[in-house]
């Protein structure tokens, strides 16, 4: 295997790594000329094996394959591309010889994104990792968004000892719940991360009050009823979190019109977001709170049911949330630490 070889200096951004795996070494000396030429760098492996154990630390952007390899063959190696976590979503460029449409299609039923025949012009290689260069650009761009998010939320439970992994729980919670309601996976998708960012107006809000004992005076609820206007505020500017602002400044919405910040009623609350209320709210009464203990599931239950009758809740989340076994709603580890306060005192 070579290392890198640095190419054309730039000063804007760090040119793209692209790993090229062929037993050939004309060919791997061909592939990482054109590479260069256009400011890419290049390390090339001549076998699966060696390649897929680059790929265990490697900051690869782009894999171009060789079909036909002796020992592992080219869809082999693609194959456990996408089975680690760690590559499962880079893209993989097959070279191949073969013209056989069924084999083609093979390829990328397995995983691959794109594919050139071989011979091929170097212009249509170089247009091909071009475009799955920008796909991994989006892909980065969107991992960096999620963990921005995941920061904020960990600085969010951090502001309350009380609702330590209160998100995390919300968030599983719902993904619960969608696949309870065989909800599609963009709607499971978007409630899992709705759930972890639903309180973050939370992080600019003043909540010194939140663990006093006894209830909160007027102003003090005024402040808190004031978080998911905050969190919309916050994310409103993120072009990436704009499916995400309904279920920030509405999971405190009730159907029957008695929720906040907006009195929505009815259908002006989405599917989603009434997933997240019903996650929210059975995550709250079911750990310990700073002025009451946590209650066994029968009990949350059967103040969801009391609120579906209020017409507060969706009764179809309701009934799914009911229809999970409260073994898997509870993941034990998350609640034994019953916030971070009685951890901090063990
Ligand atoms: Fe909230």
């Amino acid at each position: 295997m070579n290392a890198p070889i640095p190419s054309r200096p730039s000063l804007t951004a760090k040119p793209s790594l692209i790993l090229v795996v062929d037993d050939e070494s004309m060919h791997r000396k061909l592939v990482r000329t054109i590479l260069m030429r256009e400011g890419y760098e290049v390390t090339t492996c001549s076998s699966g094996e060696e390649a897929l154990a680059y790929l265990t630390t490697g900051d690869v952007d782009l894999v171009i394959l060789d079909n036909m390899m002796p020992g592992m063959t080219g869809p082999e190696i693609l194959v456990q591309i996408r089975s680690m976590p760690r590559t499962s979503h880079l893209p993989v460029l097959m070279v191949t010889a073969i013209k056989e449409v069924d084999e083609q299609v093979r390829v990328l039923d397995l995983g691959a994104n794109d594919f050139v025949h071989k011979p091929y012009d170097a212009k249509v290689l170089m247009a091909r990792v071009r475009s799955l260069v920008r796909l991994k650009k989006h892909i980065d761009e969107s991992e960096n968004f999620e963990n921005v998010l995941t920061s904020l939320t960990t600085a969010v439970e951090a502001k309350d000892a009380y609702t330590s992994g209160h998100s995390e729980r919300v968030a599983r919670i719902a993904g619960l719940l969608a696949e309870q309601l065989s909800l599609d996976e963009d709607t499971y998708n978007l409630v899992k991360t709705g759930g972890l960012v639903h309180d973050i107006g939370k992080l600019v809000v003043d909540l010194s009050f939140i663990n006093k004992p006894g209830k909160l005076t007027a102003e003090e609820w005024e402040v808190m009823k004031s978080h998911p206007e905050a969190g919309a505020r916050i994310c409103a500017p993120l072009r990436a979190a704009l499916s995400l602002l309904p279920l920030i400044r509405h999971h405190h919405e009730r159907l029957n019109g008695k929720g906040y910040p907006d009195g929505l009623v009815e259908d002006q609350i989405p599917k989603p977001v009434r997933i997240i209320s019903v996650a929210d709210v059975y995550d709250a009464l079911t750990t310990n709170r700073s002025y009451r203990k946590a209650m066994p599931h029968e009990k949350a239950m059967s103040i969801l049911d009391k609120e579906v009758a209020d017409e507060a809740w969706d009764a179809e989340v309701v009934r799914a949330i009911s229809e999970i076994d409260p073994a898997i709603l509870a993941e034990d580890d998350m609640k034994e630490g019953k916030g971070l306060i009685e951890a901090s005192k063990q």
